[in-house]
């Protein structure tokens, strides 16, 4: 057997979303109100030493800073480039199995389980929701689970979760609590999945600083689990990983008081409930989304035609599609409401085109 290149790499690709120049670019959930200013603050100041210097091997200053916040061990807590980053390095801290994630999921989840050996197992989403434990299948595998779903923006409940956990340790699985959309679906101060993770020797909660912190660009997240789980995804992930500034930049807006993501987290959350009315009330199928994007069903046939008349109108939503008959449509970030009142103004553009063609009028509603 040739060893190179790797067959159970034929059907992987580069992970490229379009990011050209538009107006108003809504697919990609960064934060629309910028960056923590605590995080700012920090590179506005980082001299030389940040350049020349190597970083901490594992993050360790954030990692201090993360497990102050959270009122954890610094141990219980590994770090990496982004929630991706971390994703790559738990699953390369287990041996080949499957990963089974709901359906529609999160694509790079997929494609980072596929590069570490795993083979990706979906499970349609309403199927899973009624039953945990079938979800998690009846072997050792990995449970991925977004909390809240990518692209759609749903939840499952603590008690759905507490299920999933329980089989997950009876069967000798591992799951992945993904709360990369966390801040935007629960209050500050609820840690039940930061709970979960550490009452299990074979659960971990990955958090991002991308989202509700606005550092997508720095590629800094990290993951709460047991001593001996973190241990384990560190070797995985190897050194050095985090860049000096990451580091110390994701440190500060972590410790910090600033009433930024508190305030910017209320913003999107009613800006998310806001726009989902108005795009129902227009007659648009919208997931209940608990995190900061929406999400419109759009039927397969007019998904192309209908984002290629957003972005004509400067606005970029992401397209998906799925198997399963709810996670094919189109996904756009809530940033502030003017920019909200462009994806509506869009949309209307899009409908009112359609309007004068009857056979059309699929597209609303449903
Ligand atoms: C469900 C989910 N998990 C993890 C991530 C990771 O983001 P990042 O690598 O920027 O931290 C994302 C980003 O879109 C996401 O949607």
């Amino acid at each position: 057997m040739d060893i190179y290149p790797r067959a159970d790499y034929g059907s992987l690709g580069r992970y490229l979303p379009d990011h050209s120049p538009i107006a108003f670019d809504l697919s990609d959930n960064r934060n629309l109100w910028g960056a923590h200013p605590a995080a700012l603050e920090v590179l506005a100041s980082a001299g030389s030493r940040t350049a020349s210097e190597y970083p901490d091997s594992y993050a360790e200053r954030f990692a201090a800073s993360a497990a102050a916040r959270l009122g954890v061990d610094a141990k219980e807590v590994t770090t990496g480039p982004g929630g991706t980053g971390m994703l790559d390095a738990i699953m390369r801290a287990v041996a080949p199995t499957e990963m089974r994630y709901l359906d529609p999921g999160w694509p790079p989840a997929s494609m980072l389980a596929v590069a570490n050996g795993h083979r990706p197992v979906p499970v349609e989403w309403s199927e899973g929701i009624d039953d945990p434990v079938g979800f998690a299948g009846g072997g050792p595998c990995i449970v991925f689970l977004a909390n809240p779903a990518n692209p759609t923006g749903e939840t499952v409940t603590d008690d759905w979760i507490r299920a999933l956990l329980a089989h997950t340790e009876r069967v000798g699985s591992v799951l992945i609590i993904d709360e990369a959309y966390g801040e935007y679906s629960r209050d500050s101060d609820d840690t039940a999945p930061i709970a979960m993770a550490l009452g299990s020797e074979r659960a971990l909660c990955v958090k991002t600083l991308s989202k509700a912190y606005g550092l997508a660009g720095l590629r800094i997240g990290y993951a709460v689990a047991s001593e001996a789980l973190a241990l384990e995804v560190d070797k995985a992930r190897g050194p050095f990983m985090v860049s000096s500034t990451s580091t110390e930049a994701a440190a500060a807006a972590i410790a910090s008081d600033s009433p930024w993501l508190a305030e910017t987290v209320a913003r999107s959350c009613a800006n998310r409930e806001r726009v989902s009315r108005s795009l129902r009330a227009r007659g648009y199928d919208v997931a209940p989304s608990a995190a900061n994007f929406v999400f419109v069903r759009v039927p397969e046939a007019d998904l192309d035609e209908v984002a290629r008349k957003l972005e004509r109108s400067g606005v970029r939503a992401r397209p998906f599609r799925s198997r399963s008959p709810t996670g094919t449509g189109l996904r756009a970030t809530v940033g502030p409401w003017e920019v909200m009142q462009r994806l509506l103004d869009a949309f209307d553009l899009v409908a009112s085109d359609r309007s004068s063609r009857p056979q059309d009028e699929r597209l609303r509603g449903g």
